[in-house]
């Protein structure tokens, strides 16, 4: 087990940032006399992104005539040339996931994505940070009750991946570093509706290469760890075990804990065994989703098919929200429209398929859990659903089914993130079903960091 608690140690102020695979999220750190819950502060970046969601703002950036768009605008602008082959950059996760990850930052994005061939994918990641670095000082302007010279502040960032300390942050060390510079020349320009021209972004990106790097990178923190810190922060009654299954758009990460006594109050040990990172996520079911509509609109000709899938693909994660909230979802193509109930999505294979593939990953979680901490008396296990995938009723389902399989089900209770927990400084509580995306960028912001690198590597499925 490797030991992880909640305390201010280090760094009095700091920024961490979540970009995940859908949403980029952001959160503050600033040191205080009392609870830990009261020393986080919810970034509203997507405000001043300008996105539907106040604290969430789509991970996307899109390269049209000459100029790079961020955010909503690319997304808006990639609507608009879903016709012409162009795609828009939509997740780094795969390329911070390679082995190698010198080489993947080096390789060129695809044509589809940059067609001036300008841009290798630390340049695209380089400005993207840039740009997030511009949302976070404005949504630090905007908010009154924040100290104005935070954004000097050491940055953190959650992962997915399990590197060691020294490997993973070098790389992207040296990239926030070149990231904080781009920002500082380019500014406002990066928020800008139409964009920043591809000639100053390229001009930037030379100069933040050749400087020296300034450090502001204090450490990449691990999702599951900064849903544990979240848990060990503002969940009202803490259990003693507790399994995390964080359903983001690009992948589920699942941990288990157990909250040991420590010298300052009890901490929670990661039981490494349980943990596991795996692509069962959002995507995937958008991509069932949209296959699902595909055949309905019976296209014939492959052209014609290729330019509904890159449609459905940028509306995928509206249609899922609609399906699961009202029960159907309709999308509009070519003047024609087609409709999706719950229930036919439900009863599609492939669904089903995902359903069972993702019950066997949470199952072998719950029984390292169960082998290694948990068991041994009368205790309860809490499973956490956290992420946005906490929103789909049908993972309540798969937490469920998966303790039966691991023979737990009599002991375990279903939490969603954030119900009934307590909510950080100044969240607004309109907002509390955000919560469970957020809680990543907040934990990790709030985690402690010290044994994270003595930990195993994670099962990858
Ligand atoms: N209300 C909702 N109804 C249905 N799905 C939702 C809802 N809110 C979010 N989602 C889905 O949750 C996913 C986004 O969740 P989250 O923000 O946790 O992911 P992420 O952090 O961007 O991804 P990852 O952690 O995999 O990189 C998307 O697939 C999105 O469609
Ligand atoms: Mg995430």
């Amino acid at each position: 087990m490797s030991s992880l608690e909640t305390s201010f140690a280090g760094a009095k102020r700091r920024i961490c940032l979540d970009f995940g695979t859908a949403f980029s999220k952001a959160s503050a750190f600033v040191e205080i006399e009392g609870p830990a819950r009261e020393a986080v502060h919810a970034l509203a970046i997507g405000a001043a992104a300008g996105a539907d969601h106040p604290l969430l703002t789509p991970s996307v950036m899109f390269v049209d005539q000459g100029r790079i768009l961020f955010g909503p605008r690319a997304l808006e602008r990639a609507r608009a040339c879903v016709a012409v082959e162009r795609d828009p950059i939509l997740s780094f996760k795969l390329i911070l996931a390679a082995r190698d990850i010198e080489q993947a930052l080096n390789l060129k994005v695809r044509p589809s994505v940059d067609p001036t061939g300008t841009l290798r994918y630390r340049d695209a990641l380089v400005l993207y940070l840039a740009y997030l670095d511009q949302l976070i000082l404005a949504a630090i302007h905007r908010d009154e009750t924040l100290p104005q010279d935070l954004l000097g502040a050491p940055r953190r960032y959650t992962s997915p991946i399990w590197r060691t300390r020294a490997e993973g942050d070098r790389a992207m060390a040296r990239l926030f570093d070149e990231a904080a510079i781009v920002s500082a020349r380019l500014g406002s320009m990066l928020l800008a509706s139409d964009g920043a021209s591809i000639a100053q972004c390229k001009d930037a990106l030379d100069k933040a290469q050749q400087a020296l790097g300034i450090g502001q990178l204090e450490a990449g923190v691990f999702e599951a760890h900064a849903a544990a810190a979240a848990y060990g922060a503002f969940s009202r009654n803490a259990r003693d075990f507790m399994l995390v299954i964080d359903m983001g758009a690009g992948t589920t990460d699942i941990a288990g804990f157990a909250l040991k006594p420590g010298a300052q109050g009890p901490v929670l040990a990661e039981v490494a065994g349980a943990r596991q990172s795996c692509g069962l996520a959002g995507d995937e079911i958008d991509q069932i989703i949209s296959s699902l509509l595909i055949e309905k609109f019976k296209l014939k000709h492959r052209e014609d098919q290729a330019v509904l899938w890159r449609s459905l693909g940028l509306s995928a994660r509206g249609l899922k929200r609609d399906l699961f909230l009202n029960g159907k979802c309709s999308f509009l193509h070519a003047g024609a429209s087609r409709s999706l109930q719950l229930k036919e999505l439900l009863r599609s294979r492939r669904f089903k398929e995902f359903c069972a593939a993702l019950t066997a990953a949470c199952a072998i979680s719950m029984r390292a859990l169960h082998t290694n901490a948990f068991g041994q008396g009368n205790e309860r296990l809490s499973i956490l659903l956290a992420g946005g995938g906490a929103n789909l009723s049908f993972l309540r389902d798969v937490a469920a089914d998966a303790a039966g399989q691991a023979g737990v089900r009599a002991q375990a209770d279903i939490e969603i993130f954030g119900e009934n927990w307590y909510l950080p400084n100044g969240f607004d509580p309109n907002l509390a079903n955000a919560f469970p995306q957020v809680a990543i960028a907040l934990g990790g912001a709030l985690a402690t960091l010290t044994d994270e690198p003595m930990a195993a590597e994670p099962a990858t499925s």
